[in-house]
């Protein structure tokens, strides 16, 4: 089964989405915290700032997942070092791509074809590719989850903030210019 069938297609009736709750609390039952990094802005270092709590939680030995949700412009791949490389399957399951000490890697780039790929979606394509990203990924037992969020207050931010704003911390990014300080 490849990384794309494991997503499952088609139109979610009730008894879907409600098996789909159930699989997703189960999943986050067994992450204990929830860091979910946003900016009004973009271009402030979030991703940045994502990459470096994911690795100074690392060294301090916790088991981390980063879950980039920058559907259009993902980046977390690059900056761990690990763009390239495509998520794997097992017993139905997207296997994240690890990298240093215990960090686990999710990421729209690890699932495309090829870098120069586009992802043209709009908001409730989003919001299901986000659901399935937590829903089907062996995600384990977890220390911290890292979400990397695109800027703004849009569909993956709110999709993120839907599904797993009730265990969840939110990090805001910001510069001290004031067009960026008036959007946070
Ligand atoms: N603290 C910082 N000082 C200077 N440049 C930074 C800092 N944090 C990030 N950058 C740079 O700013 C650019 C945007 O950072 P990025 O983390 O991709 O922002 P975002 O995810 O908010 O779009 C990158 O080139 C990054 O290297
Ligand atoms: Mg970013």
């Amino acid at each position: 089964m490849s990384a794309n069938e494991c997503m499952s297609g088609g139109q979610d009736t009730s008894a879907d989405e409600a098996l789909q709750e159930i699989v997703i609390e189960e999943k986050l039952g067994k992450i204990d915290n929830i860091l979910i990094v946003l900016s009004g802005k973009g271009g402030v270092g979030k991703s940045t700032v994502a990459a470096n709590l994911t690795l100074s939680l690392s060294l301090q030995g916790f088991r981390i997942g980063i879950l980039d949700v920058d559907i259009h412009g993902p980046s977390i791949p690059k900056l761990l070092g690990i763009d390239g490389q495509r998520m794997g399957v097992k017993d139905d399951e997207l296997l994240p791509i690890e990298c240093y000490a215990n960090v686990n890697v999710v990421s729209m780039a690890l699932l495309l074809q090829s870098t120069e790929q586009a992802v043209i979606w709009r908001g409730p394509m989003k919001a299901k590719m986000i659901r399935e990203l937590i829903q089907h990924v062996a995600w384990g037992k977890l220390d911290y989850l890292v979400v990397d969020c695109p800027p703004g207050t849009g569909d993956e931010p709110l999709s993120v903030a839907q599904i797993l704003g009730k265990k969840a911390r939110a990090v805001i990014v910001t510069t001290p210019q004031e067009v960026a300080i008036i959007d946070v």
